[in-house]
């Protein structure tokens, strides 16, 4: 049913809806000069540094770095995917999404199938927590386990009761339901052919998604049995590399988090929650992975993972602190939480109640601390050998992370420690190696905040007409420097759709690196008179073009002296030469 939405159609769509109106229909906007503000709805601040801009029809918080089209906003403000939140704005300017025909949606629809199974036996499991005539025994566990029935409402337990086949009756003899639920991991084959149910006598916990769609569950058992926990397995709609255990419940509890806390199983989510701590998260199961913080990280800036105080917790720890190095972006923060030998969250905070469980997680150790700690421990850092051991530990570490001012830090103490100076680290850390044998010239990289291509990209976000006013091709296209072939990208499609705001830009990259870059120079303010853009413009992408020939000329002047340039490279580099100011040479 649901094919494709053509991008045409969400370019319009963009240009039709105003960001403004979206975002104050949610969040009251106060008018600040060209701009409106608010104070950020995506994180914790008493001073507004969200900002709209109706010209650019783009969102920027200078807080958290959230940013975003009224698509973005909608998506990220109103817990949406990217298809719906565009059948949102649709419907608030009352048109209907077209969809692409021939985009196989057999897929979809199996998704809402399974979806909808998941949904009724989660309404299944729960009723049998109220009605079976066993289910006492599981209520009794809960309420051993000091579990209100808030909690257990909240967080949706249920029951499956003893017995191979209650699931399979349950869902007759329908065969596409059955066909579902094997794939769903709830029903398993026999050998012999008709199947079982997967969970028996146990307490189910439903695993939500971030929409709070049920894709999947965990099954405690009551007594010793092993084991003790079984979860539903990998599935069309269930990954356990990406879903974090009670997310979907901390959002829900709070609009505006500001910590995650993240743990180990089940029982710490609902037992902290029980105690009013409703920011704990689980990974089901398996290490944190990068897709995990992604979704930590979007969510709040600041994250503290729990972990055993033994040594198998500190192993742990430090696999999270691996993982965490590369999400390290500007403003976000990781902390530790070591928890006291045969503790979890859950007996934890029954033993010291909340405020000072909470008061721990604010006076965990931030992650530089535990960094340098750990390295420390292994080196000995009273000779030169172990200074030497502990840079050789660290660069492989720091080399992982984003260019921020919080790894620039990281050099510095890494510098004091090792009793190195932080300049010749940072050669050592971030340069490769000399290499004797003569390399080919490497197209210019700017690391200064001005350097053109920025500023030509900045200017087209600013006022995207700016593009007719060059030709295409623009003579950068074989230029490979980093930014170009974004900036002949977006002129590209600038040439095609004049009227696209930076914040319908910024879909064409939906998802992908650039998106990233781009909203960061969609947010960076702009200080220039709007009539002197254009000049700027062309200053800038005749800088690039200079640079591109003196580029070439020394890429061409390299391979001569490898081997004979053939006649076309010749003529080309003599007209190179020729370009140069006669003074130059
Ligand atoms: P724990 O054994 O630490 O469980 O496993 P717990 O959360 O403290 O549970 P209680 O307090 O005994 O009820 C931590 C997590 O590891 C996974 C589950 O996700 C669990 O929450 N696990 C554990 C399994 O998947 N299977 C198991 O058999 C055990
Ligand atoms: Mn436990």
């Amino acid at each position: 049913m649901a094919g494709r939405i053509p991008q045409n159609f969400i370019d319009d769509l963009l240009n039709r809806v105003d960001i403004v109106e979206v975002i104050d229909a949610r969040v009251p906007l106060k008018k600040a000069g060209r701009e409106y503000q608010a104070c950020c709805p995506f994180h914790n601040e008493k001073t507004p540094s969200f900002t709209v801009s109706p010209s650019k029809q783009f969102y920027h918080c200078f807080g958290c770095g959230a940013h975003g089209s009224a698509i973005g906003f909608m998506m990220e403000y109103d817990h949406l995917e990217f298809p719906e939140a565009i059948e949102e704005l649709a419907r608030s300017i009352g048109v209907d999404v077209p969809r692409e025909e021939g985009h196989a949606p057999r897929k979809d629809t199996r998704r809402d199938d399974h979806y909808s199974l998941l949904e009724k036996v989660d309404r299944f499991y729960r009723s049998q927590l109220r009605e079976h005539p066993q289910a006492e025994n599981a209520v009794n566990y809960l309420k051993d386990r000091g579990l209100s029935g808030e909690v257990a409402a909240t967080f949706g337990f249920g029951y499956a009761p003893p017995g191979w086949d209650n699931l399979l009756k349950y869902l007759g003899n329908d065969t596409h339901s059955q066909q579902l639920a094997v794939e769903l991991g709830l029903l398993v084959k026999r050998d012999e052919g008709g199947c079982y149910d997967r969970f028996r006598d146990r307490i189910m916990f439903p695993i939500r998604d971030r929409r709070g769609r049920t894709i999947g569950f965990g099954g405690r058992v009551m007594g010793d049995e092993k084991p003790k926990y079984m979860n539903s397995p990998e599935s069309p709609v269930f990954h356990k590399g990406q879903e974090l255990y009670g997310l979907f419940e901390a959002r829900k509890a709070s609009q505006k988090l500001q910590r995650l806390l993240v743990v180990e199983g089940y029982m710490d989510v609902v037992a902290l929650a029980q105690f009013g701590l409703t920011n704990a998260v689980a990974t089901l199961g398996t290490a944190t992975t990068p897709d995990h913080l992604e979704r930590l990280y979007r969510t709040v800036r600041e994250v503290v993972f729990c972990f055993d105080g033994d040594a198998a917790g500190s192993r742990a720890a430090w696999r999270a602190l691996e993982n965490a190095l590369p999400a390290m972006h500007d403003g976000r923060e990781a902390r530790f939480l070591f928890l006291p030998q045969g503790e979890d969250p859950d007996s934890l905070v029954r033993h010291i109640g909340a405020d000072a469980f909470q008061k721990k997680t604010v006076e965990s150790v931030p992650l530089s601390q535990f960094f340098f700690e750990h390295l420390q421990q292994q080196v000995d850092t009273t000779t030169i050998e172990g200074r030497d051991q502990l840079v050789n530990l660290a660069r492989p570490l720091l080399q992982r992370m984003p260019d921020t001012v919080f790894r620039d830090l990281m050099l510095d103490q890494l510098a004091e420690y090792s009793g190195m100076s932080a300049s010749r680290l940072q050669t050592r850390v971030f340069s490769q190696e000399k290499v004797l044998r003569e390399e080919p010239p490497k197209p210019p990289s700017s690391h200064s905040g001005r350097s053109p291509v920025r500023t030509a990209i900045r200017l087209l976000l600013e006022q995207p007409q700016l593009a007719e006013t060059v030709v295409t091709p623009c003579g950068l296209e074989d230029f490979d420097a980093p930014g170009i072939a974004l900036l002949c990208k977006l002129l590209e499609i600038l040439h095609q759709r004049p009227n696209l705001s930076a914040g319908g830009i910024l879909e064409y990259w939906r998802g992908q690196p650039e998106e990233q870059h781009l909203a960061r120079l969609a947010g960076t303010p702009l200080d220039l008179p709007a009539e002197g853009l254009a000049e700027e413009f062309r200053d800038a992408l005749q800088r690039l073009l200079e640079q591109r020939n003196s580029y070439r000329m020394e890429l061409l002047l390299f391979q001569s002296r490898q081997q004979t340039l053939s006649d076309s490279e010749k003529d080309e580099l003599k007209a190179l030469l020729a370009m140069r100011h006669p003074t130059n040479g």
